[in-house]
């Protein structure tokens, strides 16, 4: 009899609701609700921006966008806040435990549109997770990009997610790295201010720029309209959306945004695609 692992993958090929068992290698708290898994279990392309269904095996699934470097096939990446019962249990895993692995679903970051432009990226919060496979590429392929921006905004400095490698690619002359803190007290000497603050001192070719967003969704308004008002192409404007999945494969509609499914035809889309509907809280 095939083992069990070997005859999930295979019924996977056929079934895309049926998880492929993945097994946890490597795990580390970033911050006190957050912690990254690293998984191995077979090969595992995917394109910077897209997302995964992971299992929490007796718990549930949960969407959960790939977090490590496009480069690396062998093993994936994933970034978790423990906000419920399914992405608590994720967070709970150990090193060797099994983990269910769907996907990757979605439309990611627009990679090739972003060649030749400048790039702006502004993450809030968590939302540097799905940016970080974006971040990776552009630094590997460094020469096709104009120049470099990557805009971060926590909460505070105890939010700050991958402090080190932040502090590291601020230390690159080719890109600038910027990031600012909501409230801080004490020893915090950098920026506070909401992320749009930022913005305003930035320096890029608004009529060349492309900007990738990621964040709570009232930050992503923001900083999409401060772009809007620098001159940047409202085509030009990415961001990644969020909603309730469980499918991820466009059947149950549960993801519905207007007259878009999250699941298939984003998770990121242009700004001119979602301006109308990004305000409306019912939606
Ligand atoms: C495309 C995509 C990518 C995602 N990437 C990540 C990621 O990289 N890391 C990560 O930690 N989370 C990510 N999420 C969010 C994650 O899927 C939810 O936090 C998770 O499903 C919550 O499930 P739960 O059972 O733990 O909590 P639940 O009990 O379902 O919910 C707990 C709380 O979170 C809210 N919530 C649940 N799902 C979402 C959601 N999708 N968006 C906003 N609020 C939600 C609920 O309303 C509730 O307030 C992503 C979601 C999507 C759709
Ligand atoms: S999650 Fe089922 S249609 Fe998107």
């Amino acid at each position: 009899m095939a083992p069990m692992a070997d005859a999930f993958s295979a019924a996977s090929i056929a079934d895309p609701m049926i998880p492929r068992v993945a097994r946890v290698v490597k795990r580390r708290r970033e911050i006190a609700d957050v912690v990254t898994l690293e998984i191995e279990g077979g090969a595992f392309d995917f394109a910077p921006g897209q997302f995964n269904m992971l299992t929490a095996f007796g718990v549930g699934e949960a969407a959960i966008s790939v977090s490590g470097d496009p480069a690396n096939s062998a093993r994936l990446v994933h970034t978790i806040r423990a906000v419920g019962a399914v992405s608590r249990a994720l967070t709970e895993l150990h090193v060797g435990e099994p983990i269910g692995l769907r996907g990757p679903f979605g439309r990611g970051w627009p990679m090739q549109e972003a060649e030749g432009s400048d790039v702006i990226v502004v993450a809030g919060g968590l939302g540097l997770a799905p940016l970080r496979p974006a971040l990776y590429r552009l630094f590997a392929e460094r020469e096709k990009y104009g120049r470099i921006l990557l805009l971060f905004g926590a909460r505070s400095p105890a939010d700050i997610l991958f402090r080190d490698e932040l502090e590291a690619w601020r230390g690159r002359l080719d890109i600038e790295v910027v990031a600012t803190v909501d409230h801080a007290r004490g020893d915090w000497r950098g920026n506070v201010g909401v992320v749009t603050t930022l913005l305003s001192r930035a320096q890029f070719s608004a009529s060349n720029a492309l900007a990738m967003l990621c964040g709570p969704e009232i930050m992503m308004r923001f900083v999409a309209n401060a772009l809007l008002e620098r001159g940047v192409a409202q085509e030009r404007v990415y961001l990644s959306m969020e909603r309730n999945m469980k499918c991820a494969i466009g059947w149950c509609g549960h993801c519905q945004f207007g007259p878009v499914f999250i699941c298939r035809d984003g998770p990121v889309f242009p700004y001119s695609q979602l301006r109308g509907l990004i305000a409306k809280k019912e939606i």
